[in-house]
């Protein structure tokens, strides 16, 4: 009987998958496992299906010799040692597409929320300020008919891409290679430098994985690019930005405001932001609706259950060897 460990608290539907192929033990308590707690976990393990937070390295591998498939619940897998995963024949899976939507959806709550200073206005009205009207209160900017800029346009991008359309607004993308032509058609989008899209948009979010290519892609002098009055958005991974330099474009008012689901060093925020007004911190919740995280872990139980199975991997990030 395969044993198989999850990382945390996930749908009977996909404990169900796993509990098919093996006997399933879960991580009920709200601390997040890491380091010698995870690997005392899951050093005896066939499978685990673990969730963004928790930090799977080339040590814990090591020592996880039975360890055969690790399903990541999320797309993106920065917190697995790929490298060594690959080279112990240990098949990594990721959950792409099932939250396409949640994080698009999030991402444009995110750039009305901060163009029109929604969270500002709400503890303005709870700590009783509220009067009456008055015709200069919250005044915020538009959205309709503005210039996004999407950094990253791949499957979550392209979902934020296509519902700027609504808004009427001019997109610019930037990734590291373009659309075809008929989709930038489609999608209404224009390939464009890195500089160009930070100077010229009014919106900018950011959709692109974590790498050793994209970290800090939005450093100081990127930031120094932006409008005065453009807004940054983030719910991709923290370490793409600089937190510290955005920090203080915002503090001195270089850059209108930002959006951030994710931190540089998660869950630790730069002090400073939490002072700020124009900014929103929102604690990673991108793909958080009940439909798309009951789908994450049905597709990373799938994956698991494949594998052990002796079956391809639905999504794969790294082969591994045959069981
Ligand atoms: C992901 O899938 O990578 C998200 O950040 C977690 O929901």
């Amino acid at each position: 009987m395969f044993k198989i460990f999850v990382t945390s608290k996930i749908s009977d539907s996909a404990l169900n998958i796993l509990k098919s192929v093996g006997e399933v033990e879960v991580w009920e308590k709200e601390e997040t496992l890491n380091g010698p707690a995870l690997l005392d976990k899951i050093k005896d393990q066939d499978a685990v299906l673990s969730m963004v937070n928790n930090f799977i390295t080339d040590d814990i591998l090591q020592q996880a010799s039975k360890l055969k498939v690790i399903g990541n619940c999320g797309v993106g897998y920065n917190n697995i040692d790929i490298a060594s995963a690959e080279k112990r024949g240990i098949v990594v899976t990721n959950t792409p597409d099932v939250l396409n939507d949640a994080t698009a959806d999030l991402t444009w709550a995110l750039i009305l929320g901060i163009a029109r200073r929604i969270v500002e206005a709400d503890h303005f009205v709870r700590e009783g300020k509220f009067t009456g009207w008055l015709p200069h209160l919250f005044i915020g900017n538009m959205v309709y008919g503005k210039k996004l800029g999407i950094i990253g346009m791949g499957r979550i991008g392209s979902a934020v891409c296509q519902r700027a359309k609504g808004f009427n607004m001019k997109v610019y993308y930037y990734n590291r290679n373009p659309l075809p032509k008929e989709k930038e058609q489609e999608y209404n989008a224009q390939y464009v430098d890195l500089e160009t899209l930070l100077k010229e948009c009014d919106y900018i979010t950011i959709h692109a994985p974590l790498n050793e290519e994209s970290y800090h892609l939005i450093g100081r002098e990127e930031l120094h690019l932006m409008k005065k009055d453009a807004y940054l958005i983030n719910t991709s991974r923290g370490p793409l930005v600089d937190e510290q330099a955005l920090y203080e474009h915002l503090k001195e008012g270089k850059i209108a405001g930002a959006a951030l689901d994710v931190y540089e060093h998660e869950p630790k925020i730069v002090e400073g932001l939490l002072a700020l007004d124009n900014v929103i911190l929102l604690p990673h919740i991108g793909s958080a609706t009940y439909e798309t995280r009951t789908k994450m872990a049905e597709l990373a139980a799938n994956n698991i259950a494949n594998v052990l199975s002796g079956k391809e991997p639905i999504t794969p990030v790294t082969k591994g060897l045959e069981i």
